[in-house]
């Protein structure tokens, strides 16, 4: 399929979604948002992707909301057209794992895209920030939710109040992002990271990917109680007769999705 605010590619066993804005620093504008989607939605049902990556370009990951297109939106118009909010309730839900490759502006609902994602690998020139209060909003996208839970309220206030941005290095040791990387290696760096993802079993890529999102749901003992559930619930699996079955064998094993 063809869009015209991204580009969606498969290479091997990797979806690969780039966000091609460059007019607007890849603002999310509405077209954009319904287009990744549907990107989404058909990596969801290629079987033959066991994992993705959404990047942007060097200069920009995403710039956030796109003012341009909100500045003469009424609050109903805002709530009743599904302008943002469908995108978060579906990356919420993705079951197939997801590394985001940033690099440059990460911010607003660029920085709350990032954070719907599973592994982030950023260039050493990311910047990161919810700089919606100096536009007269905050963040709508789950910014104040999650990255108080991602670096904790006191940075998150201080990001979100006063609109700082913060360099990658600072969001590395936040626990922002997963690693970080020369600025010519962070795509290959993403890719590289979806692929290891994708050689694993994808039943138990599935099933730990929703234990982990249910850590910032549930309290300690419901967690740990639904993460045994999965748990068992892997031994029914062949991939798991198989994975223990190779390791004794002493050879690669051959994950099924099964
Ligand atoms: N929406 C629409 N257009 C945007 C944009 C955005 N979020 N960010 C940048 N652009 C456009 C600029 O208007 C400019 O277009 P023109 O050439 O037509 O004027 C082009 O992209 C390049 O931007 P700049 O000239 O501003 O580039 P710069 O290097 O000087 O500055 C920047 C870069 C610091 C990112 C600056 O563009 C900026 O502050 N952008 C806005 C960031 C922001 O406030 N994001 C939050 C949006 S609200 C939101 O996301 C709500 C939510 O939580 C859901």
């Amino acid at each position: 399929m063809s869009y015209e605010t991204l580009s969606a590619s498969r290479e091997g066993p990797l979806g690969i979604i780039t966000i091609n804005r460059p007019e607007a620093l890849n603002a999310l504008s509405n077209k954009l948002v319904h287009e990744l989607i549907s990107a989404l939605a058909a990596f969801e049902s290629d079987e033959e992707v066991r994992c993705l990556v959404i990047t942007g370009s060097e200069r920009a990951f995403s710039a956030g909301a796109d003012i341009k297109e909100m500045a003469d939106m009424s609050a109903v118009q805002m709530s009743m057209s599904g302008h943002f909010f469908p995108l978060w309730d579906r990356l919420g839900r993705y079951p197939k794992p997801v590394v985001g490759a940033l690099s440059g502006f990460v911010l607003g609902g660029g920085l709350e895209l990032a954070m719907s994602l599973d592994v982030l690998i950023a260039s050493e020139t990311t910047q990161l920030g919810q700089p919606e209060i100096n536009i007269g909003v905050m963040p709508g996208g789950g910014g104040t939710q999650r990255l108080t839970r991602a670096v904790g309220k006191y940075k998150a206030m201080d990001m979100i109040l006063t609109g700082t941005r913060i360099g990658a290095d600072e969001a590395k040791a936040l626990g922002l992002v997963s690693r970080v990387v020369p600025k010519e290696a962070y795509l290959e760096e993403a890719k590289k990271v979806a692929t290891e993802i994708a050689s694993k079993s994808p039943v138990s890529v599935k099933l730990a990917k929703m234990a982990v999102n249910k850590a910032f749901e549930m309290g300690l003992s419901d967690g740990l109680d639904f993460e045994r559930q999965l748990f068992y619930l892997l031994f029914a699996s062949e991939d798991a007769k198989e994975g223990m079955k190779a390791f004794m064998e002493k050879r690669k094993p051959v994950f099924k999705g099964k």
